[in-house]
């Protein structure tokens, strides 16, 4: 992302805090894996949008109208004997040169430096709760300011900064959608890679591998634990153990995306493993491809968020209704959500630097009006437990989601993840001709 890009979010989050506001925010700090080996680092979402910058042990700080400087950070201090085992560090220097700060400070003066900093100003923003080491260091300095207060000034207020700062990572800007972009194309062509590949008798982690291998050939790591699930493991949700086999006559179900430049794509095929759908899994199928194309429709400047949703659940009702699974009138089936033993999950979420991404869903207790820059997920599926009572045996077992990543432009929906084959008719026809 261009520095520029981040100048411009700094820019625009002290025109919300103002004149006498304090911006605080403290890196993800590093978590340990096993004894003296740590998770690959991932920078707090926040603190990236704020600064670029992806070192551990850093606090961005921000004082609108600071003569000497508005921007402030405090980093890793360069240190050869750890940089020979760890890698290359910024430095301060370098947070000054490339990370546009306009000064910066070893993070062990963080103590003598950020109190009074704090005790200059009025106002502090922080979002408590995020870094629980973090908050208590913070409070502590709040606290002593406040004793002292008869020989000196403390902040009056603790105001919620990911208020402000989620707001403005619902819209994306050009660059962001670019990169978002970016993103879904490797994660398509990685869905690609696994769709040309799949046949029955592999173990789910062989498809894991493939998304795998593209990911990393593109420098970019998985956005989430991708869920690779044969069969009726399609029916766990969240299902990630990835180790089950591939029948031959089953279908596959995975969703799986990519972080290009932090920014997250979130996409789910369901395909059958021998290239063929039957006619049961087609026919639930066909249901769950018309509910995200009627939903994609709704993705519209002006509509509410839920439209998309309502759209994808009364599709799903009227399928699952001319198929005999739910009996009743469609209103009456809406009505009292009958569908969600086999729909029970929203349609879509935000979509950005987080893969359920920030941002407020409703606003004045209204679902929220969707707006030219937000991107969305639409994910209706259709899941029939192998243990769903009153069905019949042909639907059980059979596990279906189709999720797109859909950008609101002013002209409507933009599909970022269009160029996967989604219909059954597409999919067979890219599986019959990559066998
Ligand atoms: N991959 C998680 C989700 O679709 O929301
Ligand atoms: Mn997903
Ligand atoms: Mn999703």
């Amino acid at each position: 992302m261009h520095s520029q890009e981040f100048a411009r979010r700094r820019r625009h989050l002290m025109e919300l805090i103002g004149q006498g506001g304090i911006a605080v925010l403290p890196a993800a700090p590093e978590c340990i894996r096993s004894r003296d080996t740590t998770y690959a680092y991932r920078q707090d979402s926040d603190f990236f949008y704020v600064t670029g910058f992806c070192e551990p042990e850093a606090v961005a700080v921000l004082i609108p109208g600071r003569r000497q400087g508005e921007f402030l950070m405090f980093c890793r201090e360069r240190n050869s004997e750890r940089e020979m085992w760890d890698g290359v560090r910024v430095g301060p220097e370098g947070v000054v040169k490339d990370y546009a700060a306009d000064a910066a400070f070893p993070m062990e003066d963080i103590e003598e430096i950020l109190p009074s900093l704090l005790e200059q100003s009025d106002r502090v923003y922080y979002s408590m709760g995020v870094f629980a080491d973090f908050d208590q260091r913070l409070l502590g300095w709040m606290n002593r300011l406040h004793s002292r207060r008869q020989s000196g000034h403390a902040p009056d207020e603790l105001i919620a900064l990911d208020h402000l700062l989620h707001e403005m990572r619902l819209f994306k800007s050009r660059r962001e959608v670019s990169a978002m972009k970016h993103s879904a194309r490797i994660a398509v062509a990685a869905h690609r890679r696994a769709m040309s590949v799949c046949k029955p008798g592999m173990r789910e982690y062989e498809l894991e591998a493939e998304f795998r291998h593209e990911f990393a050939r593109h420098g970019v790591e998985c956005s989430y634990a991708p869920i690779v699930a044969a069969g009726a493991n399609a029916c766990t949700l969240h299902y990630t153990d990835n180790s089950g086999v591939l029948n031959d006559g089953e279908l596959i179900l995975i969703d799986a995306g990519c972080e290009y430049d932090l920014y997250a794509s979130d996409i789910t095929r369901t395909f059958p493993i021998n290239g063929r759908f039957s006619a049961s899994q087609k026919d639930l199928y066909d249901i769950v491809y018309t509910a995200n194309a009627v939903a994609i429709q709704k993705v519209q400047p002006g509509n509410h968020w839920n439209d998309p949703h309502d759209a994808a659940v009364k599709e799903i009702t009227r399928g699952l209704r001319d198929l005999g699974i739910l009996k009743g009138s469609l209103a009456n089936l809406i009505k009292g959500e009958a569908y969600r033993p086999y729909f029970m999950h929203k349609t879509g979420h935000w979509l950005g630097i987080d893969v359920h991404d920030v941002g407020d869903y409703r606003v004045a207790e209204q679902p929220r009006l969707l707006e030219p820059g937000m991107v969305m997920t639409v994910e209706p599926g259709i899941y029939i437990s192998p243990n769903a009572s009153g069905v019949s045996k042909r639907w059980k077992g059979i596990g279906i989601r189709l999720e797109d990543d859909v950008h609101i432009q002013k002209t409507g929906p933009e599909v970022l993840s269009d160029k996967l084959p989604s219909s059954a008719e597409e999919i067979e026809k890219f599986m019959e001709r990559a066998h």
